[in-house]
């Protein structure tokens, strides 16, 4: 008999019909003669009742033994429920324990999210990780089909790679060589000459260099893949692996970026809120009651657009007083960030044309020679969730601005070609897929919204 999901069997309600469930125990209540078990298959958030009488196990595993954890499986009728909050349940005709789970560490009560990573190998198994897991999933679903419909194509991009396309200097470096048996005598340079790869590599910070050239062939592309930042910060919204979507077109302007920065994020909530309700309505119900608010409040309203010069002058105007002083020039703190959007604005604010100084070498110099065309998509209770800008396509200009930060123009000769044969105006940005699925979530710490959270000083698991 072909097994059922618990989703379509709550979905279809098909009352005597004979199926096949297999999950694990998330309850066990016991009375004299029959037992009721909570089963889930993972499938939905909702468990499946199973109503087993005693004699209905195999011979080598008892009913006694069953407890919180244990897999199943039950073969049955589904009948209409008497009970309270279900309209079905499951009959028990035979009952099978596949695998006992004694001193379970996951029990009914709520365990802390601090607790729970020490176990993130188990913490699927609860209802909220597994919600997110659900919910990262639709969403990356969804990611592919908001590009795919519009004709965009998804190219894989390098994650080895041996550039710093942000220029900050946060990168992992990938080797092959025998730490222990470096000759002490040879300097830095020359060592990368043995290594596997004739050079010193690392893993990728962001697919966009590579992401251009493609785009300078098959016009909009996008690359959605892990990324990685060496990046000393132990905040609750940054990771050293993260994963990044990063959409690239050509003959595209900075406003016309934003446009579709914003109709992507109001894609994304859209399709959350018409496919994922259930686990929604858990982080309603659990970690932020404003949820739906907040969520109808992105899908609805038209973000706000203001240059950096004029955020400066708003957050200077409220005299209110910052840990980081505001001042033009200096690079936003996430303050800074979080008063604009949840103080002045109240809703997801664009913005614009930062000083060239703080953004790094491929943002396009603006007339007054001192802004790029940059962008940063800031949300309420996030920061900055998008940062993307229109790109230098003008070779004098580009070259001009490496020579400016020091950078080796020898090493990026490849993507200097790209403004050398048949430039175009062109633009992209990147979403921070962990910091989207916090939003949607509510969740508070970016470790809890991805499986295995890489941060400085962990990568267990
Ligand atoms: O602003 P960033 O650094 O932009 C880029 O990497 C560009 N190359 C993107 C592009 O134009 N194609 O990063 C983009 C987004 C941020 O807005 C943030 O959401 C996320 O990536 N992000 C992080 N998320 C988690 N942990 C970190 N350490 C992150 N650093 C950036
Ligand atoms: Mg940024």
């Amino acid at each position: 008999m072909q097994c059922h999901k618990i989703v379509q069997i709550l979905r279809q309600k098909a009352v005597g019909e004979k199926i096949v469930v297999q999950g694990w125990v998330k309850t066990v209540r016991r009375s004299k003669s029959v037992s009721f078990i909570d089963i889930n298959d993972g499938s939905c958030l909702t468990n499946l009742q199973v109503i087993a009488e005693q004699n209905q196990t195999t011979d080598e595993n008892h009913l006694k033994d069953l407890s919180t954890g244990c897999s199943l499986r039950v073969t049955g009728t589904l009948a209409a429920s008497p009970a309270k909050g279900q309209d079905i349940e499951l009959q028990a005709e035979t009952l099978e324990i596949l695998g006992l789970a004694p001193d379970y560490p996951l029990q009914k009560k709520r365990h802390s999210f601090e607790y729970l990573r020490e176990i993130a190998h188990l913490r699927p198994r609860t209802n909220s990780l597994g919600a997110v897991a659900r919910i990262r999933s639709a969403l990356s679903f969804a990611v592919h089909t908001f590009f795919q419909e519009r004709g965009f194509f998804h190219i894989h991009t390098p994650i080895i790679s041996t550039g710093d396309c942000e220029g900050a200097g946060e990168t992992f470096t990938v080797t092959a060589l025998d730490l222990e048996n470096i000759p002490s005598s040879t300097n830095l340079a020359s060592v990368w000459d043995d290594d596997f790869f004739g050079c010193q590599a690392n893993l990728t910070v962001s697919g966009q260099l590579e992401a251009e050239a493609y785009a300078m062939a098959l016009g909009n592309v996008y690359t959605f893949g892990p990324t990685f930042r060496a990046e000393n910060s132990n905040t609750s919204r940054h990771l050293a692996e993260f994963w990044m979507i990063e959409p690239e077109m050509a003959f595209c302007n900075l406003q016309e970026d934003i446009d579709i920065a914003e109709q992507f994020i109001k894609y994304l909530v859209d399709t959350l809120l018409k496919d994922c309700l259930e686990d929604l309505e858990l982080f309603a119900s659990f970690i932020e009651k404003d949820l739906f608010k907040r969520l109808k409040n992105v899908s609805e309203k038209t973000f706000i657009r203001l240059s950096y010069t004029e955020a400066i002058a708003e957050l200077q105007k409220s005299k209110k007083s910052f840990k980081f002083p505001v001042a033009w020039g200096m690079d936003l703190q996430s303050e800074h960030e979080r008063y604009l959007t949840e103080v002045i604005f109240g809703q997801p604010v664009v913005l614009t044309d930062y000083p060239k100084t703080i953004k790094p070498f491929y943002m396009r110099v603006n007339e007054d020679q001192k802004t790029v065309a940059a962008m940063d998509v800031l949300f309420p209770g996030i920061g900055e969730i998008i940062g993307g800008s229109q790109r230098e396509e003008r070779q004098d200009n580009l070259v001009a601005r490496m020579n400016e930060l020091n950078m080796q123009t020898s090493e990026y000769e490849w993507y200097i070609d790209l403004r050398r044969y048949g430039t175009v105006p062109h633009a992209g940005f990147g979403l921070g897929f962990e910091r989207m699925v916090q939003f949607v979530t509510g969740m508070k710490n970016i470790r809890d919204v991805i499986p295995f959270p890489r941060t400085p000083g962990s990568a267990s698991f």
